[in-house]
């Protein structure tokens, strides 16, 4: 049933969010998210507590989101709790000061969870999006994160309509939802580039509270210049992945690349697509930054599968000026779809994350500095690491100038076990762990990927109990070079 939906301000509908509920927003990264509506929502929360009024809403979204949503939120004290994902600094200081509840998962998890109800009732969807239809058909914007879940699933929606974004993205989204067990089956994605699903979300309009006219990029913050470290660390990547091609260990078409966020990941990209021997590829990944665009238009990359565009206003900008082109290209999928563990392993994703820590036997701290202290969070990384054909995690060998060792007797924190952990790369060089005993995994970690100022403490820590197990720890010293570091700033001299 048609119907004419209310154009409303960020205000009213602010004003329409009661306190206690839970609202599922759009945005994967600062990628299509909601600009206007949680400013408002904030700004009602803050002057609910100035009349000594109680005012929090439970927050969902597809991953971190921008200021205008987690900062001001978080500032305004207006959050009940927070999943799956977030990198936002006042938000950051809230979980880390025990103010606000984070549950940090695996986010391909986080629209099943919706939907079994782990999260309790589903009151709003607040979704940004480019174009929307009386009769209720919504076109997303940059991201597809959780927002079809949680339009299916909410009671009542409100859309800030986006008229930055093209409307013309219609068509570069696949919408697919599976079905809840027992009656789910077989995701039919073959390779990176299928398509199975819709491009617009269909939803009851009576549902639509109203709409919030908006005009304004993602808050993308600036990539830095690559710096000569991570520079390294991408030739390392490109280099190990080309030598595998020749072993014949990857096939010599290449197998489709999952790679993370920031600098580190622009900078494994930009080497992937210099180097001679690695072909033209596929990504199966979470997010596409700017190196995609720069790809595609070298010819580097084919096609590009992920949940957000997250590129800065040029980047976005020089894809909309030739967007029939892009849309051939890229697809834009919900995360569940996205960083599917059934189509990960299937079509056989070679992933590439970046550690903020990783231990002599193979563990990888993704989340929490000093094992207690959140960064960011897990994100997708575990999803693609556990189903990957081959994982790696890179980053640089120390941190905080070698004050810290990323290289540990024992991560503070595991996020992926040694199980999962297949390569581990710094600006040092490569530890190929596969098909290597706990002790041989040690041995090639010291010797190929810690920094020369820590390796011989590592090693004097490996050989302390030379009959001492299959895993060789000493619990006393494992958390030595942490404990260190904790008492005086600088883990050297440790062990
Ligand atoms: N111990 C303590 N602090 C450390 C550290 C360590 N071993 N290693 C890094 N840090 C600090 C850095 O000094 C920096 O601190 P600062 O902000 O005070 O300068 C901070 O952690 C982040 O480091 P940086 O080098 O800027 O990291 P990054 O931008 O490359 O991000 C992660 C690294 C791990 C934080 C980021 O990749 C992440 O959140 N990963 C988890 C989610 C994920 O993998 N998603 C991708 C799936 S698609």
């Amino acid at each position: 049933m048609s119907r004419k939906i209310p154009v409303l301000t960020a205000e009213e509908a602010a004003a329409l969010i009661e306190n206690g509920q839970t609202i599922g927003f759009s945005g994967f990264t600062p990628a299509g998210a909601c600009k206007e509506i949680p400013k408002a929502l904030a700004a009602r929360a803050q002057a609910q507590h100035d009349q000594g009024k109680p005012f929090k809403v439970g927050v969902i979204t597809g991953a971190s989101t921008g200021d205008s949503l987690d900062g001001h939120l978080a500032r305004a004290d207006a959050m009940l709790f927070r999943t799956p994902y977030q990198s936002n600094a006042s938000l950051r200081e809230a979980i880390n000061t025990g103010k606000i509840p984070y549950f940090d998962m695996h986010l391909s998890l986080t629209a099943q969870y919706m939907k079994y109800g782990f999260f309790g009732k589903i009151h709003w969807a607040i979704v940004e999006a480019c174009d929307i239809s009386d009769d209720g058909e919504i076109v997303l914007s940059t991201s597809g994160g959780v927002s079809p879940t949680a339009l299916q699933l909410a009671d009542k929606v409100l859309i800030e309509l986006n008229a930055f974004h093209s409307k013309q993205l219609r068509g570069i989204h696949d919408i697919y939802i599976p079905q809840s067990p027992p009656h789910r089956r077989e995701i039919p994605i073959y390779s990176a580039g299928d398509r199975c699903g819709e491009v617009s979300v269909k939803i009851d309009p009576a549902k639509i509270a109203g709409i919030v006219l908006t005009n304004a990029p993602d808050e993308v913050a600036p990539f830095r210049e690559t710096d000569p470290v991570s520079e390294k660390i991408g030739e390392q990547v490109a280099e190990f992945l080309a030598s595998e091609i020749k072993a014949g260990r990857i096939p010599r078409e290449f197998l489709p690349l999952q790679s993370g966020v920031g600098n580190i990941a622009n900078a494994v990209l930009g080497c992937l697509g210099k180097h001679k021997d690695i072909p033209a590829f596929d990504m199966y990944s979470e997010v596409l930054q700017d190196s995609v665009v720069d790809l595609i238009e070298q010819g580097k990359i084919k096609t590009a599968s992920a949940t957000s565009m997250t590129m800065s206003k040029q980047a976005i900008e020089r894809v909309y000026a030739n967007i029939e082109h892009f849309k051939k290209l890229l697809v834009l999928r919900p995360i569940e779809i996205s960083n599917n563990p059934e189509v990960v392993r299937r079509i056989g994703v070679v992933s590439v994350n970046t550690p903020i820590e990783m231990d002599i036997f193979g563990n990888v701290n993704s989340s929490q500095i000093m094992g207690t202290k959140i960064m960011n969070g897990i994100g997708g990384s575990g999803d693609f690491t556990r189903n990957a054909y081959i994982s790696i995690f890179a980053g640089p060998s120390c941190a905080k100038g070698g004050k810290i060792s990323s290289v540990v007797p024992f991560v503070a924190h595991v996020d992926h076990s040694e199980h999962s952990v297949q390569v581990m790369i710094t600006e040092q060089g490569v530890a190929d762990l596969r098909a290597k005993s706990p002790r041989q995994r040690a041995e090639a970690i010291i010797q190929n990927c810690a920094h020369p100022d820590y390796k011989e403490a590592l090693s004097r820590y490996l050989h302390l109990h030379p009959e001492g197990g299959q895993t060789p720890h000493d619990l006393r010293k494992a958390f030595a070079m942490h404990e260190k570091f904790l008492a005086d700033g600088d883990m050297r001299g440790a062990l």
